[in-house]
């Protein structure tokens, strides 16, 4: 049986690749997808999403939602910089397919109330939409499965010192979500940067010659080239696919490596706001609320992604 999910995004370049390896696994039913202000203003994400998604031919409702952050309206929007890893508008043709008429939080609510339990949210954008849609309507929370993250990080941040960009661009919703009390796997920084995919890799993409694999391939190789020259990997050449990785560890769960520990999240530090604090050592005495990935298999990702994204669609 599939793995029933739905994929909340800020497409953006690694969002573009996770939704692919959701829409093409034969081991994933993507049910939908909801866009949030991110890495690109909702409009330009949701647009980005639909591109994404015709591009492989694939049908999948895709609903707008948050434009800011839940509490936060002056936090900065999204550094819309056309020379950044996201860019704006991804390099695909204009989408055919148009957005759902509902906001992403109401439809949130609809699909979870009307579901049996049974579709597990991953989320790999700010969490504005989920924890609007939590506030909202309570009763969501125990026909959430599991909740599968790709943000914050432990050993260090991406957007500053201390605090990784999902999280920090909307820390209150961050928070709601981390201490909603369903089960949830936090797929780190630390963990993406130990699943880098490589020159080499994007390589062998582009031989595979589907639609998903060149897109993909283009995608990545931008992104290497924006790792190389502002943020170097421990290998030159490569780059992290951060939220690909959250989408597969739903297929393949031993892609990362979890320890269960308590983790919540700062909202008020000066230095440290947005910072994921994760009780590795057990200090807090708060009973471990978060299954979070340090580790991942990078030959397992890479391999992964060659094998879904070489898929195509039936017309
Ligand atoms: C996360 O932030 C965004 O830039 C990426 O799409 C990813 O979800 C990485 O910190
Ligand atoms: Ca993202």
């Amino acid at each position: 049986m599939p793995h029933r999910i739905i994929l909340d995004v800020d497409t953006g370049t690694d969002d573009a690749v996770a939704l692919m390896v959701a829409a093409l696994s034969p081991d994933i039913e993507l049910t939908g997808a909801t866009v949030v202000n991110g890495n690109v203003p909702v409009e330009v994400g949701t647009e980005n999403t639909l591109r994404v998604l015709d591009h492989i031919g694939a049908d999948v409702p895709v609903f707008q939602g948050m434009a800011t952050p839940m509490v936060r309206p002056d936090f900065p929007i999204p550094r819309v910089d056309v020379s950044s890893y996201h860019g704006r508008y991804l390099d695909l043709p204009p989408a055919r397919s148009r957005k759902g008429a509902q906001h992403a939080v109401d439809w949130l609510i609809e699909t979870y109330l009307a579901s049996e339990g049974d579709i597990t949210l991953v989320a790999v954008a700010p969490l504005s939409n989920v924890a609007m849609a939590m506030k909202k309507e309570p009763a969501i929370l125990e026909k959430i499965p599991e909740i599968v993250i790709m943000g914050g990080g432990h050993e260090f941040g991406n957007i500053t010192p201390s605090a990784e960009f999902n999280i920090w661009a909307d820390p209150e919703a961050a928070r709601v979500v981390m201490t909603c009390g369903r089960p949830i796997r936090l797929v780190a920084l630390d963990a993406t940067h130990r699943a880098l995919v490589s020159r080499e890799d994007c390589a062998r993409l582009r031989e595979l010659n589907t639609p998903a694999s060149t897109a993909a391939a283009d995608l990545i190789e931008r992104r290497i080239q924006g790792y190389d020259e502002h943020q170097p990997m421990h290998r030159t050449g490569t780059a992290p696919v951060h939220d690909a990785l959250a989408v597969c560890a739903v297929i393949a769960p031993e892609v990362i490596e979890t320890t269960f520990v308590h983790v919540d999240v700062e909202t008020h530090g000066e230095l440290t706001v947005g910072r994921t604090v994760c009780d590795v050592a057990h200090r807090g005495g708060q009973a471990p609320n978060v299954h979070l990935a340090l580790n991942a298999d990078e030959p397992r990702f890479v391999s992964m992604l060659q094998d879904i994204l070489g898929r195509t669609l039936p017309d």
